[in-house]
Formats: structure tokens, sequence, C-alpha cells
């Protein structure tokens, strides 16, 4: 058995990382750290997705295969041991992704540089999304998640009548209406219309608009999201609960994020920018039931590269009204902490997926900013949840 992972957005450094990991792991070369899906509480997932896999997916950048792109982001990186890269290669060398679409995509799209897409082909919506259809379906088996793992698009231009029930969604299709398909939705769309479980990774739409959670409970397939949480919001959501528990009164929380590489480059583009910001700044008053003084900012910051830094700082106040403060650093390696998780999350929508569980899977919301159809945020909360809708199911 092979957990198979069509990833979209496959040529980028969180893919190719998971990529590199998935196979490494598959091998025996590396340790199982960071993967939450090989604790102990989730003993038995193997039975469903064993630590078996095989890669696809879609991109828009015109790459060689999987090894160039790989590559690319390694030598600017050198974000894991080279002899790992080495052992892997034959493999990476047989991937190549098929050609997406950055629909909608916004400015930052430009930072991608040579991009090839469907609509550059001239195709109508409908087209776009059979061609999808049709590359997810040559790779697909009944082993087979979706992930989203694409830059990050702007805020979507929502309706009601094409966004609002899958009706209106594939009226949306025929009528050609390309001023409301967010790239995001087109993929969600073709893997639920596969059966295929879909998690979305990035703060992008996806699967998350009314049309496409109903065709994802007609067709039975689970789904989950949004956006991974992986540096700052982990700490933040792990750490504001603290400050609840005690009784202590949050007056300020800024966060100041600043990344470099591809991903940064696109975030430093308003319209883009805009959903990730949104993400990351709900989860405070999901927490604590309160609205501090919050400031989030994300800033590109190109010699970082993939080494995401986070200065947070928080004002609280005690007992006797006395203020304090607290600061901390994350200085994290983006791919890394983002890695695993992209694998925990096609191992448990699988296992989902054959224990009969569909529509959102809101008990997979530890792994997201926001997470879809839940307002807990608390991870404490969030990890409790995961392990006890596990130990029910397995
Ligand atoms: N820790 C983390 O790295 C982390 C955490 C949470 C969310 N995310 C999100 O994951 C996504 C990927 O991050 P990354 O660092 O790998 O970025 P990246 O820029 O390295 O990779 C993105 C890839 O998506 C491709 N792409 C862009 N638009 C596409 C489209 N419409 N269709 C198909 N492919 C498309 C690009 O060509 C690129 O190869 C981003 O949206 C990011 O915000 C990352």
């Amino acid at each position: 058995m092979t957990v198979k992972i069509w990833v979209i957005g496959a040529y980028g450094i969180v893919s190719t990382t998971a990529t590199v990991g998935g196979k490494a792991l598959e091998k025996g070369l590396i340790s199982k750290t960071g993967l939450v899906s090989e604790l102990p509480f989730f003993d038995g997932i193997e039975r469903y997705a064993p630590l078996n896999f095989d890669f696809g997916g879609h991109d828009v950048r015109p790459m060689e295969n999987m090894y160039a792109a790989t590559l690319d982001n390694w030598e600017q990186n050198r974000h894991f041991e080279w002899h790992i890269l080495e052992r892997v290669k034959d493999y990476l060398e047989s991937v190549k992704a098929a050609k997406g679409t950055a629909l909608n995509c916004g400015s930052g799209v430009k930072e991608l540089g040579r991009i090839e897409t469907l609509e550059q082909e001239g195709l109508t919506l409908r087209e776009i999304a059979e061609r999808i259809v049709d590359d997810m379906k040559k790779f697909a088996d009944s082993e087979t998640v979706v992930i989203n793992t694409a830059s990050t698009e702007p805020m979507p231009r929502y309706s009601g009548e094409y966004h609002g029930c899958i009706d209106g969604f594939e009226r949306m299709l025929d009528e050609d209406k390309k001023e409301y398909a967010m790239a995001s939705m087109l993929y969600a769309y073709a893997a639920l219309k596969l059966g295929l479980p879909y998690g979305n990774f990035t703060p992008s739409a996806g699967s998350n608009i009314p049309a496409l959670k109903q065709l994802a409970i007609e067709n039975k397939v689970p789904h989950a999201g949004n956006d991974g949480k992986t540096g700052e919001t982990l700490i933040k959501t792990t750490l504001a609960p603290m400050f609840l528990y005690r009784n202590l009164e949050v007056i300020g929380w800024m966060g100041y994020n600043i990344l470099g590489d591809l991903d940064g480059k696109v975030l430093s583009h308003r319209d883009n920018k805009e959903s990730k910001v949104v993400s990351k700044d709900k989860v405070l008053e999901k927490v604590l039931g309160y609205s501090p003084y919050s400031i989030t900012e994300i800033n590109f910051f190109p010699s970082l590269v993939d080494n995401k830094t986070a200065f947070d700082f928080i004002h609280f106040k005690g007992f006797l009204g006395t203020k304090m403060k607290f600061y901390f650093i994350w200085d994290g390696i983006d791919a890394i902490v983002a890695a695993p998780l992209v694998l925990d999350i096609a191992r448990f929508l699988l296992f989902a997926k054959k224990k009969g569980v569909h529509g959102v899977v809101k008990e997979l919301g530890f792994f997201f900013k926001s997470p879809m159809e839940t307002d807990i945020v608390n991870t404490h909360q969030q990890f409790e949840i995961l392990k006890e809708w596990f130990s029910k199911l397995v």
C-alpha cells in the first residue's frame, strides 16, 4: 500500500521538502522526528496510511522535473543534508508536474518568473477544470490525497450565485465566469469530484466555499484546511491559553514576521498578503474570548530565504493592574516545519476516508491556522480533539 499525494504547487519548497522527506522515510534514511502521525497516540494509522509515498502534482513554473525544483530550493537554503537528496534523486527525476492554472492568483504571480498555465492555451473555465480532473485521474487510485501547497492567492471575489451551491459552481464553469473562479477552487473541485480527500495547506479559498463543501458531502469525501499552523501562529495559540488559564489580561500582541524566498516574495504583494494576515490575525480573539490590540505584519527580507523569523511582543496585565511584558523570537526553517505536516495531513485524510468520514474534518484543525467550521484554535484543545477522534475511529 502506498500513500499517493498529488501536490498543488509541486515544485515549491514545502512540496519538494515533503517529497524528499517522504521518500527518505520510506527508505529508512531519516528519523520520524516532526511527524505527528508517528506519535504513540496514533498507533494503528500505518494500517490505513503507511510510510510509503508516491508524489505527483500541478505547478505553473515549467521545470524539468521535481529534482530540478528540489535542487533549486536546496541551493538557496541547504535546509537538509546533501546525502539525503542524493539518495532520492532518481525518484525525484521521475516526477514531473502537470501544467496548472493561475487564474486570479494576484499580482504576486509575477514573482514566479516565467509561468505556463492552462488559461494561456485559451481554454474555457470548463475545459481548464476538465484538464485538471484528467491530470489527477491519471495519477490517482483509492489511496490518493490532494494537498494544496501553492503560493497564497488573494481573497476571492465571493458570489452567492456561483459559490453558494454546487449547481451554481457548475454554472460558473459552463458560463466561463473566470472572474469568480480562483485557481485553488478549481483544484479542490477536481479533487472532490474524483472522490479524492483534499487538504488545504494555504490560506487560499480552496474547498472553503459552500458549493465545494456540498460537493464533498455529496461525494462522501473528507477535506480539511486552511493554512498550515507551523510557526508564529503555532506558538501564539499554544501560549495565549496560558494567559487565559492564569486570568492574565492580554492588552496587546504584536507579531512581526520577516521571510525571504518565493513565498515571501509573493506575500510582499498586498493582495496576496491580505489572506495570510487575516488567517494569522483571528486566532487571539478565538483563544482569549476578547480582542487585545494587535498588529500582525509580514515583510519580505530576501537574505533570510526560507529562514522565517517572527518577533512577538505581548503586553499583559496581572494582579493589582500591574503591566508586564513578554517577548519571543521564533527562528524557524519554514519548509522543515511544514513538510512533515503535509505527510501527516495526507495520512489522516486517507484514514478518515477509509473510516467513512466525509465533509470538513474539523478534528484535523490542529494542523491549521484557520480551521474550517470550528472556532477552536487553542493548540492544547485541538490536540486532545485529534487524539480522541482517532482513538474512537481506529
Ligand atoms: N511553514 C510554511 O512554509 C507554511 C506554513 C503555512 C502555509 N504555507 C503556505 O504554503 C504555500 C507554499 O509555501 P512555499 O514556501 O512552498 O512556497 P513556494 O513559493 O516555494 O512554492 C509555491 C509553489 O506553488 C507554485 N504555484 C503558484 N501558483 C500556483 C498555481 N496557481 N497552481 C499551481 N502551482 C502554483 C509555484 O510555482 C511554486 O512552485 C504558501 O501558500 C504558504 O503561504 C507555508
